[in-house]
C-alpha cells in the first residue's frame, strides 16, 4: 500500500512546511506548532513536540521528592515487596525504582516522565499512578478495536465487528486522515486476528496487560482491559476501544497485525496506522504546550483550608469531605457513544436519568442495573434513583435482580456502601469495612495538629470524626486514633496502622434503608468484566462476602483465572488532596512534607486500607476471590449488554 508521502516522513514535512511559514513568529524548529490547533494527529508528530522538553534536573529532583514523600503514605508499599500469590506479577521494590529512576540518564523531559509512569502504572493500583498531564493527555486511537470471542466453541482474537459503526462515531476528522492515507480500515472489520507483532495475539493481550494497562492488580482483569468492551460513560452508554487499541499516551506509530478479512481465506499482515488523539489545554507553539499542559497551575498542588471560608467537597449535600475510591480511565475522555443496535431496546424504568441504567428484560421476571459508575455529578440523586429502581421493579412485579458492573472505574466511597446497604436491608448492621491508614510519623503530626487546631471533618480527611469506632459511634474530633499506632508486620517489615475504624457513610444517607432485602439475596446477581474497580470493588466484595451473591465474570483468557475485584484499595488521595491535608494541619514546612509541584501532574495514592470480612489481617485487595461463574464473550454478547444480560439470567437464575 503507497501512503502520500506526506504520511511517511510527517516530522520531515512538517519541518519543510515550517520553513515555508518561518517569516512569521514560530521558530522553525518548533515540533509543537506543527499539531498545534488539531484534535487527531500523527504520533510521530506528538512524539516531536513532546520530547523537544530536554531533561531538567531541578524538575526530577521536585518531583521525585514529591513522588517519594507521598509513597510514606501508601499503604501498600510494604506488600509489594513480595506480593503474595496470584498477584506476584506485581510485586515491586519501590525505593529502588525510585533510585533507579534518580540516578537514570534521560535525555528528555519526556524520557524520564514515561518512566515514572511507566513504573507506577505497572504497580497495577488504579489508585497509586503518576499522571504527568503533559504527555498522558494524549490517547493513542487505532482504528481497529480488538475484542476477545468464543465462536463455535473456540476462543479467539477478533477485530470488533462493529469497527465501522464504532469508529465513525469518532468523527470525519479522525476517519479524514485514514482516507487521505488511502488506509481501508473498514475492510478489517471483523477479520479473525492470528498475530499483533508477530506474537500470538493472547501472548501480546499479556504484555499489553502487563505493561500499559495498570490499574488492576489481578492479571486477568488487566487481559480484560486490552479488548474492547461496553461501559456508561458520563451517562451514556459508550464502547472503550481497549487499551491495545487505545492506550493513554502515544508511544506507537502502528500496529503490525496477522489477520484473515471476513469470507477471506488468506493470511495477511496489516501495519495499522495508530492516530493521536489530544485531551489536554488547547496550544499554539512548544511555549504555550509547556505553559497550558506542563506547567504547573493553579489546581496541581493543595491549599490551606482553614482560612479559605470554603471545603473541598465540590458535590452539594453532604456537609463533610467525601471520601473516593476510583481509577483513572483516561481513555474515558475521548469517549463515544455505543453504537446504536447495541443500545438496550427493553423498557427503562425510573432511576436512569444518571450513571445507573435500569431495565426490566422481556421475560418480565428479570430487572437489570447497569451501575455504571459510583461517581454520579449528584450524590444524593444517585441515591435517589437507586430507590427509584427498586420501586419501579417491585411494582412491575420483578422477582429478580441483576446488577451488571462491568467497567466500573468506582466513584464515591459511601455510595458503594449506600448501594450495599440498600440492597441487603438495614438489619444486616454496618455496611463498609474495618479500615486503617498508615502511621508515618508526618501523619501522626497531621493527626496530632488537626487536633490542636480544631480541624474537623469539613476540611480534613485526617480529623478523627470522619471515622466511627467499631462499634459505629462517631469518634471525637479530638480523638487521636493514630497514635498510639497497631503494630502490623507484612513482609517482615514492621508496617504500624492507624487504630481500626469504621466509615460513618449512614450519616450521609439521605433515602430510607428498608429492614429487609427488597429482593431475596438469593435472587441478586451480579455481572461484570472485572474491571471494577475500587468502590465497585468494595461493592461486590461486600456483596460476596456478607450475602454469597452469584457473581459471574465474563471474558478473559481461556484457561486463565479473572477476579471480580481488579482493584481493591479503598479511599484514594489525589496529590492535592494529601498536600491540602499536610497545608491544612500548618506542616506544609516539616522536613517531611513533600514540596509543591513545579510541574502539571497527579501523583495519586491509596491512603486507605478495606481489612476482608473474612480474613481480619488481609486487606480485600491481596484476597482472591473468584466469581463463582465465568463466560466467554461471543458475538452476541461481546458489546450488546442486553444479549448479555438475557444470557446471564438463563445462567445465574434457575
Ligand atoms: C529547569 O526547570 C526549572 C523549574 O521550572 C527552571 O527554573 C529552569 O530554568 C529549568 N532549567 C533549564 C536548564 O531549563
Ligand atoms: C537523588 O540522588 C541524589 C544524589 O545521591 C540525592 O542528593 C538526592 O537527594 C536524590 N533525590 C531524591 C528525590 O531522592
Ligand atoms: C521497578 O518497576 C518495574 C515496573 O513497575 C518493575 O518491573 C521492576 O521489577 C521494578 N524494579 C524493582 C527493582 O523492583
Ligand atoms: C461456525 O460454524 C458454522 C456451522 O458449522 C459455520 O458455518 C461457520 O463458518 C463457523 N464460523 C466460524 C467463524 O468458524
Ligand atoms: C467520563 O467522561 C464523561 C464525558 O466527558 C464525563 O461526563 C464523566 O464525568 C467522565 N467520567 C469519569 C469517571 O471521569
Ligand atoms: C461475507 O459473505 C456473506 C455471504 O456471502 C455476505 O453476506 C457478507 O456481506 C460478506 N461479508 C463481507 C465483509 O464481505
Ligand atoms: C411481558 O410484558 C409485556 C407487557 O405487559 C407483554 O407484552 C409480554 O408478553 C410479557 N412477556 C412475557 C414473557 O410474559
Ligand atoms: C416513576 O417516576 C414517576 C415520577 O417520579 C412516578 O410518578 C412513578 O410513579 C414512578 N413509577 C414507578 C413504577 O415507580
Ligand atoms: C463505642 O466505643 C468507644 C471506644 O471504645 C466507647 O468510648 C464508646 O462508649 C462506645 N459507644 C457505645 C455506644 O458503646
Ligand atoms: C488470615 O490471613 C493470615 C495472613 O495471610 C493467615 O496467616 C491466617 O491463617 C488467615 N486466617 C484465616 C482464618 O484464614
Amino acid at each position: 500500500m503507497l501512503l502520500p508521502l506526506r504520511y511517511l516522513v510527517s516530522v520531515a514535512v512538517t519541518l519543510t512546511s515550517n520553513y515555508h511559514q518561518a517569516v512569521a513568529a514560530p521558530a522553525p524548529s518548533d515540533p509543537c506548532t506543527a499539531i498545534a490547533g488539531q484534535t487527531f494527529v500523527l504520533p510521530a508528530d506528538v512524539l516531536a513536540c513532546e520530547r523537544s522538553f530536554p531533561f531538567n534536573e531541578t524538575l526530577r529532583q521536585n518531583v521525585l521528592t514529591t513522588v517519594s514523600r507521598v509513597f510514606d503514605f501508601y499503604t501498600f508499599e510494604n506488600w509489594y515487596l513480595d506480593s503474595p500469590p496470584p498477584f506476584q506479577e506485581s510485586t515491586n521494590n519501590i525505593r529502588a525504582n525510585l533510585s533507579r529512576i534518580n540516578t537514570t540518564v534521560y535525555e528528555t523531559d519526556y524520557d524520564f516522565n514515561i518512566d515514572l509512569y511507566d513504573f507506577t502504572t505497572q504497580m497495577n493500583d488504579g489508585h497509586t499512578r503518576w499522571f504527568t498531564n503533559c504527555y498522558t493527555n494524549w490517547q493513542n486511537i487505532l482504528p481497529a478495536p480488538i475484542i476477545n470471542v468464543e465462536i463455535n466453541g473456540t476462543q479467539g482474537v477478533y477485530i470488533a465487528p462493529d469497527t465501522v459503526e464504532f469508529i465513525s462515531l469518532i468523527g470525519t476528522d479522525f476517519t479524514d486522515i485514514l482516507d487521505e492515507m488511502g488506509f481501508d480500515w473498514q475492510r478489517l472489520a471483523g477479520a479473525q486476528v492470528t498475530a499483533i507483532e508477530g506474537q500470538d495475539p493472547y501472548d501480546y493481550a499479556d504484555f499489553v496487560a502487563d505493561t500499559v494497562s495498570g490499574n488492576f492488580l489481578d492479571h486477568g482483569v488487566r487481559v480484560n482491559s486490552a479488548f474492547s468492551s461496553y461501559r456508561i460513560s458520563g451517562t451514556d452508554f459508550s464502547q472503550r476501544l481497549g487499551d491495545i487499541a487505545g492506550p493513554t499516551g502515544v508511544k506507537q506509530t502502528s500496529l503490525d497485525v496477522t489477520l484473515i478479512t471476513v469470507n477471506s481465506t488468506t493470511e495477511e499482515t496489516v501495519s495499522i496506522p495508530y492516530i493521536a488523539s489530544f485531551l489536554g489545554v488547547a496550544f499554539t507553539d512548544q511555549t504555550s504546550y509547556w505553559e497550558n499542559n506542563c506547567a504547573a497551575n493553579a489546581a496541581t498542588n493543595g491549599m490551606d483550608l482553614r482560612n479559605s471560608g470554603s471545603s473541598r467537597a465540590s458535590l452539594t449535600t453532604p456537609r463533610r469531605q467525601i471520601a473516593k475510591g476510583n481509577i483513572i480511565d483516561k481513555s474515558n475522555d475521548s469517549a463515544v457513544g455505543l453504537p446504536p443496535q447495541f443500545v438496550p431496546t427493553a423498557p427503562q424504568v425510573n432511576g436512569s436519568e444518571g450513571v445507573i441504567k435500569n431495565f426490566i428484560l422481556p421475560d418480565n421476571q428479570t430487572g437489570v442495573m447497569f451501575v455504571g459508575s459510583f461517581e454520579p455529578d449528584d450524590f444524593d440523586q444517585f441515591q435517589a434513583d437507586t430507590v427509584a429502581a427498586i420501586t419501579a421493579f417491585q411494582a412491575a412485579g420483578v422477582s429478580r435482580l441483576l446488577i451488571d458492573l462491568t467497567n466500573n472505574g468506582g466513584g464515591f466511597v459511601c455510595l458503594g456502601q449506600f448501594l450495599f446497604q440498600y440492597l441487603a436491608g438495614s438489619k444486616i448492621g454496618y455496611p463498609g469495612f474495618v479500615s486503617t491508614n498508615r502511621a508515618n510519623p508526618l501523619a501522626q503530626k497531621i493527626v496530632a495538629a488537626d487536633i490542636a487546631l480544631g480541624n474537623d471533618d469539613t476540611i480534613t480527611f485526617y480529623s478523627a470524626d470522619n471515622w466511627a469506632f467499631l462499634n459505629d459511634t462517631e469518634m471525637p474530633e479530638n480523638f487521636n486514633y493514630i497514635d498510639p499506632s497497631l503494630p502490623f508486620t507484612v513482609n517482615g517489615v514492621n508496617e504500624p496502622t492507624s487504630q481500626r475504624f469504621h466509615d460513618t457513610c449512614q450519616l450521609s444517607f439521605t433515602q430510607t434503608i428498608p429492614q429487609d432485602p427488597p429482593f431475596p439475596t438469593e435472587s441478586v446477581a451480579i455481572v461484570s468484566n472485572g474491571n471494577c474497580a475500587s468502590t465497585c470493588a468494595m461493592f461486590s466484595t461486600l456483596m460476596n462476602e456478607r450475602l454469597q451473591t452469584k457473581i459471574a465474570v465474563f471474558g478473559g483468557k481461556p484457561g486463565e483465572n479473572v477476579e471480580f475485584k481488579g482493584m481493591a484499595g479503598n479511599q484514594v488521595l489525589e496529590w492535592a488532596d494529601i498536600d491540602t491535608e499536610i497545608k491544612t494541619a500548618g506542616l506544609k514546612d516539616d522536613p517531611l512534607a513533600p514540596p509543591d509541584l513545579l510541574v502539571s501532574a497527579d501523583f495519586r495514592h491509596n491512603w486507605r486500607t478495606a481489612w476482608s470480612w473474612l480474613n481480619e489481617s488481609i486487606p480485600i485487595a491481596y484476597l482472591s476471590e473468584l466469581p463463582k461463574l465465568r463466560f466467554p464473550y461471543t458475538l452476541d454478547t461481546y458489546n450488546d449488554p442486553q444479549n448479555l444480560w438475557v444470557f446471564a439470567t438463563s445462567q445465574l437464575f434457575s
